[in-house]
């Protein structure tokens, strides 16, 4: 069992310093943030989840992980180094990796022979593993690029399950130690370059982009030539060199890696292919899924000002209280900005929202949100609006508009609870035909 020091306690670093520890390796979090490091020792995370909380509670209790400010403490015994520093867009389009060298400069102050392997854990600018290199030449320090490909609200699933390690790595015996560290796990190894490492990260989640938006296309044409959206991507989803991922139709996406990846791989298109259109498109599409939501409403209503609308979920996808980039949030706040007076509910990113979007209203439970709705939106797959009882919806609504931008429910259970219905896999706004008074379908 090794002593690994992981620098940043964000998303992926916590995710890290748990699972390693549940390994049985001896972790060691730095953090520059003080309010972080005193919730993380006391077992209470700043973000949202599933089954973290309960991990890391086992790897303090068993005295394995220790969070700390202090580089020197926290590289003191260390044989790996852990980088899991945000690499925020540029407003150019490109990472920001100010952070990772900022980081890649302490743990150089803090480390003293034998040297740690520096693992790169960042998603970063292609060939910035041999740029991390450079800066330890001449010791004999060893930078391996471990690129982390963990899904929010699924992370620890992912870690434990993973799909592939990629350790890319200029130094055979430094890339087979890390590898090593994953050794309980048994999942397919690829050892390869620094460089090539770090591209197959932002390759994947380009990939992930690109049939998000693939999907998006299809459900549009679905629409127009009466093709089913749930029948299409189920008919793709059992090719397995399609694959069931990624496929589902809605508001497009979003949180802090795929149309961050995507914008550094369509620059790299840009920068040495002639082909960068394709990556554009993709970001295109995934634009237009939001104002396509926009555009259905002002049509329904003349003007969305003064309209009252209920959007349902605010995080870029369900079981993560992330708001980075999420296609609903955008979604309400372009609303707002329309004049439209925006309720929402969202089941765990109220705090946040609060800060963030103080123009939106909001509501701590579903029904209350839609209450007096000219049209409600459900615009993130939460588990609990797919079991949301429509018909008291449609009650507490004033006007019948229910838009399901996630394609939870179907148009039957929609026209049955008296709500006209629009989804990305149905043609277009499907109004219920009530032949008789709501109060008598409800009785
Ligand atoms: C992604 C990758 O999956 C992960 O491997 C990588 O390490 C980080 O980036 P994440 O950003 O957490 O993870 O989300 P993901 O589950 O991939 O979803 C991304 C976006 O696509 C979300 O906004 C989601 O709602 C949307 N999406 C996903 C769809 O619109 N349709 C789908 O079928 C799947």
């Amino acid at each position: 069992m090794s002593n690994i020091a992981i620098v940043g306690a964000g998303h992926v670093g916590v995710v890290y310093a748990a699972g390693l520890a549940e390994l049985g390796h001896r972790v060691r979090v730095v953090d520059v943030s003080l309010k972080r490091v005193a919730m993380l020792r006391s077992g209470r995370i700043w973000f949202y989840e599933p089954g973290l909380p309960e991990l890391l509670a086992r790897g303090l209790a068993r005295r394995r992980i220790e969070f700390t400010t202090s580089y020197e403490r926290g590289l003191a015994k260390a044989r790996f180094v852990f980088v899991c520093v945000p690499t925020p867009t540029t407003a150019a389009g490109s990472l920001d990796d100010s952070y990772l060298r900022a980081a890649l400069t302490s743990i150089r102050q803090n480390t003293k022979p034998p040297w740690p392997v520096v693992v790169n854990k960042s998603t970063v600018p292609v060939g910035t593993g041999d740029v991390a290199a450079r800066l330890f030449e001449g010791e004999d320090m060893h930078v391996v690029s471990n690129p982390e490909f963990l899904a929010e609200g699924r992370a620890v699933e992912d870690f434990f399950h993973p799909s592939r390690i990629v350790i890319g790595s200029r130094n055979r015996i430094a890339g087979e130690a890390v590898a090593a560290l994953y050794a309980p796990l048994r999942a397919p190894v690829v050892h390869t370059d620094p460089v090539t490492a770090e591209f197959s990260k932002l390759a994947a989640n380009a990939f992930l982009a690109t049939k998000v938006s693939f999907a998006n296309v299809l459900s549009r044409i679905g629409e127009s030539v009466g093709a089913d959206g749930d029948g299409l991507a189920k008919a793709l989803s059992l090719d397995p060199r399609i694959g069931a991922g990624h496929l589902r139709a809605g508001l497009g996406f979003g949180g802090s890696c795929l149309p961050k990846d995507l914008a550094a791989v369509e620059q790299l298109a840009r920068r040495y292919t002639e082909s960068s259109g394709l990556f554009a498109a993709v970001a295109a599409v995934n634009r237009a899924q939001r104002a396509r939501i926009v555009d259905l409403l002002v049509d329904r209503f003349g003007t969305v000002q003064d309209r009252r609308i209920a959007i349902l979920g605010a995080t870029f996808k369900a079981n993560t209280d992330d708001l980075r980039d999420s296609p609903a949030l955008g979604l309400a706040c372009q609303l707002a900005e329309l004049h439209a007076s925006v309720n929402v509910y969202d089941p765990v990113a109220a705090p946040q929202l609060r800060a963030l979007a103080p123009q939106l209203v909001l509501f701590r439970s579903a029904l209350a949100a839609v209450r007096g709705a000219d049209a409600v939106v459900v615009a993130t797959e939460w588990p609990e609006f797919a079991t949301i009882d429509l018909l008291a919806v449609r009650r507490a609504m004033r006007g019948s508009l229910l838009v399901d931008a996630r394609g939870l429910f179907d148009v039957e259970a929609a026209h049955r609870a008296g709500l006209d219905y629009f989804s990305f896999s149905t043609a277009g706004v499907r109004p219920h035909e009530a032949e008789e008074p709501l109060e008598a379908v409800a009785s």
